[in-house]
C-alpha cells in the first residue's frame, strides 16, 4: 500500500486523482498497485490530512462544488514540509506552479522529500531546470525515485521512450515542437488569422494563459530544451544558455513565403552537439513539409530523436491537459511500484 501526499491540487493533481478514483480496482488487479491519499495541500484552497486515507472521489467533488477543501472536518492549515516528512508519506506528488527563476516552492518540497527518503513524482519544470543534477544525486544517495515524465509532452512518453525503449541508443540530435500554445497560434495564422487574433482565440479556448509571455517568447520551450540537454547529452547547461527566439515577430508573410517554398514555420526546440559542446536553442524554423514535425498542427506536440542505431524516431501526442498530465504522474507511480516489486534500486534508471 503506497501512501501518497499531493502537494499542489490543481489541474494536474486532480487529473491524477480522477484516474486513481476511476481505476482503483484495475490498478490493483493488473499491477498490484494499491494506494491511499494521506494528504492534500494547496496554496489557498485548504489542506487535508488523514492517515487512514482520503476518498479521491470526495476530494474531487469538493473541489468542483466548493472550489476548495474547506468543508471537511479534517481541514486545517498544514506545513507542506511536515506533510512531506511524515511517516504517512511514501511518495510526494509535487504539482505546484512552475517558477523558472528559483524553482520554488517546488524545489524545497522536492529536496525535503528526497532527503527524507521519500519517492518524488512531479510535473513541475521549475525545480528541474534549476537543480536537476543535484536532485538526481539526492535521490540516488537516498535510494529513492525522482521521476518527472510530465514535464515534457505531458503523458506522451517522450522521456520514458528514451529512458526505457531506446535504451542503448545514443541520442545525437533532438528537434521538437514542445509548446502547444505557440503551435496552435502558428496553425491559426496559417489559416489566415493575424498573430493577435490567433493569440486571442488561444486564450478564449484556454490554450494560452492570460499572460502568454512564457509561451510566445519561447521560455517554456527553452526550459524543455534545457532539461533534454541535461538528460540526454549530460550537458551542464543553464536555462540562460539556451538561445531563444519566440514567435512574436512571425508574420503572415513569413508563413506564406515558407509555404510557397514547401516549408512550414514551427517553433522548434533543438538540442545537438557541435564541436564537442552541447547547444540548445528555440526559434521559429521553416521545416520542410516532408518532415514529420511539419505535419504537427494545433496544440499537438512532437519530438524527433535522431539516434545512432535507428535513425530518426518521432513521437507525437498531447503536450498538456489534466488527464494527459495525470497519466504522466500515474506512469511514474507505476514505474516506482514496479521497481519496488523487482527489488531494483529505484533511482538507478539512467537516460
Ligand atoms: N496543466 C498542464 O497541462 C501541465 C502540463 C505539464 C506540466 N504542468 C506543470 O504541472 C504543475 C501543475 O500544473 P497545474 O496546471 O495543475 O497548476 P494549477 O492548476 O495552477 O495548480 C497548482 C496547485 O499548486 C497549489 N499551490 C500553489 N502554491 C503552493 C504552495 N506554496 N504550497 C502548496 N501548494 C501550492 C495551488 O493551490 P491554490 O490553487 O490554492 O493556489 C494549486 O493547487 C505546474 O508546475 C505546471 O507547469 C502542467
Amino acid at each position: 500500500m503506497w501512501n501518497i501526499s499531493l502537494v499542489g491540487f490543481g489541474n494536474v493533481a486532480q487529473g491524477l486523482t480522477r484516474i486513481l478514483a476511476d481505476k482503483r480496482e484495475r490498478l490493483l488487479a493488473k499491477y498490484g498497485f494499491e494506494y491511499r491519499i494521506t494528504s492534500v495541500v494547496t496554496g489557498r484552497r485548504g489542506c487535508l490530512v488523514n492517515d487512514q486515507g482520503l476518498d479521491p472521489g470526495v476530494l474531487l467533488e469538493a473541489m468542483e462544488r466548493d472550489g476548495g477543501l474547506w468543508g471537511f472536518e479534517e481541514a486545517r492549515a498544514v506545513d507542506p514540509l511536515e506533510v512531506i516528512k511524515s511517516p504517512h508519506t511514501d511518495i510526494l506528488i509535487e504539482t505546484t506552479p512552475t517558477n523558472l527563476e528559483r524553482g520554488e516552492p517546488g524545489l524545497t518540497h522536492i529536496r525535503t522529500a528526497l532527503k527524507a527518503k521519500k519517492h518524488v513524482v512531479t510535473s513541475n519544470k521549475g525545480p528541474l531546470v534549476r537543480a536537476l543534477p543535484e536532485l538526481t544525486a539526492l535521490a540516488e544517495g537516498s535510494g529513492v525515485a525522482f521521476r518527472y515524465e510530465g514535464v515534457i509532452m505531458s503523458g506522451t512518453p517522450a522521456l520514458n521512450l528514451v529512458r526505457e525503449t531506446l535504451a542503448g541508443c545514443e541520442i545525437q540530435h533532438v528537434q521538437g515542437i514542445v509548446n502547444g500554445t505557440t503551435n496552435f497560434i502558428l496553425t491559426e495564422m496559417e489559416k489566415g488569422s493575424s498573430y493577435e487574433d490567433a493569440l486571442a482565440e488561444a486564450q478564449r479556448l484556454g490554450i494560452a494563459e492570460a499572460d502568454p509571455t512564457s509561451d510566445v517568447d519561447g521560455w517554456d520551450a527553452a526550459v524543455k530544451a534545457c532539461i533534454m540537454a541535461v538528460l540526454f547529452m549530460d550537458a551542464s547547461l543553464e536555462l540562460e544558455d539556451v538561445e531563444r527566439t519566440g514567435i512574436t515577430e512571425v508574420t503572415q508573410e513569413t508563413i506564406q513565403t515558407a509555404l510557397s517554398r514547401g516549408k512550414r514555420i514551427k517553433l522548434v526546440a533543438e538540442v545537438y552537439r557541435e564541436k564537442g559542446h552541447v547547444r540548445a536553442m528555440v526559434a521559429p524554423v521553416a521545416v520542410p513539409l516532408a518532415r514529420p514535425l511539419a505535419g504537427i498542427m494545433g496544440a499537438m506536440n512532437a519530438i524527433t530523436y535522431t539516434t545512432d542505431h535507428l535513425g530518426d524516431i518521432t513521437i507525437v501526442g498531447p503536450g498538456a491537459g489534466r488527464i494527459e498530465t495525470g497519466q504522466a504522474l500515474l506512469s511514474d507511480l507505476l514505474a516506482i511500484h514496479r521497481a519496488h516489486a523487482n527489488g531494483a534500486h529505484p533511482a538507478r534508471v539512467p537516460f
